[in-house]
């Protein structure tokens, strides 16, 4: 007799990126020269977690007592209010924000697919997307709807956004709703980062839209410290959606503070409609009572302080420019090693990813099990390899290149 419900039945137990993470581990432990890019962590050259000490500083330095106890249900306050600072501060937008604490961004993406999409229902992101995005769809009963990400312009893709104002008509017109995810800067898996007329451009085709259905637009921001330029320069872009669509970011601390198991994070919407926000804000907090209850006490306290104390914010930006550059190093000297080898990767200028399409007639999983057989860990995925030079030193990055144009052949 079988005790699961039948969609429970089949469920992978493992998520794939963690079993292959293991194995490289297993084999570099063996003495093996292994290139270990398939963990979602940036590490140092050595191969450990980076961390900022400022942010394990203020760990350290709440009281026990405070942390000990429940945090408020949606989150504290002042936390909220920090985290609102954080990713809307100079933008119109902030006025007009609520917020809930989540467990990690991961938090955020659920709640967001539980209230502002029917059972059954479809989400909308890139061809190329976070994995969990459908685990969380599945969970909730609810789908993934994709667009194809790139046009090819040669080996140089860019966002296809006659794909994406398509697709979400579609999606739109089939559902009478629509929730688009858009993970922006440092796409997740591909490294991809939009410019200033891909957010207008995308701003429009949801704005058109939200004309005629209930339009969420939320912004997977788990990366946004880590694009180039400002990273809060995308938001004038999506100003005119205000009141017409509802936006919402994935706020996560995980990559910002270097703490993924603090799982600190929250969901934001902006709504000027003032009863219309107020709904979204209890809808918001009843899910958290009915999921997680309430958050990881300890790390919004501390994330707390290192965002409303301005030399403490001070400290942890500039320990985290350390990190951007390390990262940076990898980037260029990836696509120094790629260029004039025939590799297929969108445009890539910085983040922890980067994926490489494979050419027609090329099966990913046999070139990553290839790749594996030489010691080369990457994330087959799609119709592209994974790479996570977050976890590659600079001075492998040649080896991993040479690899991955020798496996693709
Ligand atoms: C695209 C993307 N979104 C969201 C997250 C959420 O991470 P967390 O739940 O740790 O904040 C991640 C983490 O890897 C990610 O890659």
């Amino acid at each position: 007799m079988e005790f699961l419900i039948p969609t429970r039945t089949a469920r992978p137990a493992d998520d794939p990126i963690f079993a292959l993470n293991a194995e490289a581990n297993a084999r570099k432990a063996k003495g093996e020269s292994v290139i270990n890019a398939t963990v979602g962590a940036l590490l140092d050259d050595d191969g450990k977690l980076a961390v900022l000490p400022s942010v394990i500083e203020a760990l350290r330095e709440v009281p026990p007592v405070q942390a000990a106890g429940y945090a408020p249900l949606a989150g504290p306050q002042a936390f909220l209010q920090a985290v609102i600072g954080d990713l809307l501060g100079g933008s119109p937008l902030a006025e007009h924000a609520i917020a809930v604490a989540t467990p990690g961004g991961t938090g955020a993406l659920r709640h967001a697919v539980a209230n502002f999409l029917e059972p059954g229902q479809a989400l909308l992101t890139s061809s190329f997307y976070w994995g969990p995005y459908k685990t969380i769809a599945d969970e909730n009963d609810r789908k993934v709807a994709t667009f194809p990400m790139f046009q090819w312009n040669g080996d140089e893709g860019e966002l296809d956004l006659e794909a994406f104002d398509r697709s979400l008509n579609e999606v739109a017109q089939k559902q009478g709703r629509a929730l688009v995810f858009l993970n922006d800067p440092c796409q997740n898996p591909t490294g991809y980062s939009m410019r200033p007329a891909q957010w207008r451009a995308v701003r429009e085709s949801v704005e058109a839209v939200a004309a005629k259905v209930p339009t969420t637009l939320l912004v997977d921001a788990a990366y946004f410290l880590y694009g180039a330029g400002d990273p809060r320069a995308f938001l004038q872009h999506l100003q005119p959606l205000m009141g017409k669509a509802a936006l919402a970011f994935a706020w996560s601390a995980s990559k910002s503070f270097t703490q993924y198991g603090a799982r600190v994070g929250a969901l934001l919407v902006v709504d000027p409609e003032v009863t219309r926000r107020k709904r979204t804000l209890d809808a918001l907090a009843y899910s958290c009572r009915g999921t997680w209850s309430n958050c990881n006490h300890l790390g919004m306290l501390a994330i707390t302080k290192m965002l409303s104390d301005a030399s403490l914010r001070a400290k942890v930006d500039s320990e985290r420019a350390g990190l951007t550059a390390l990262l940076g190093g990898r980037v260029k000297a990836f696509n120094a090693a790629a260029k004039g080898q025939g590799l297929r990767y969108p445009r890539y200028d910085g983040g922890f990813f980067t994926t490489v399409v494979a050419p027609s007639g090329v099966d990913v999983a046999s070139a990553a099990a290839k790749l594996r057989e030489r010691g080369v860990f990457v994330v087959p995925q799609g119709d592209g390899l994974r790479i996570a030079l977050c976890s590659v030193a600079e001075r492998d990055v040649p080896r991993l290149v040479e690899e991955v144009v020798a496996a693709l052949r």
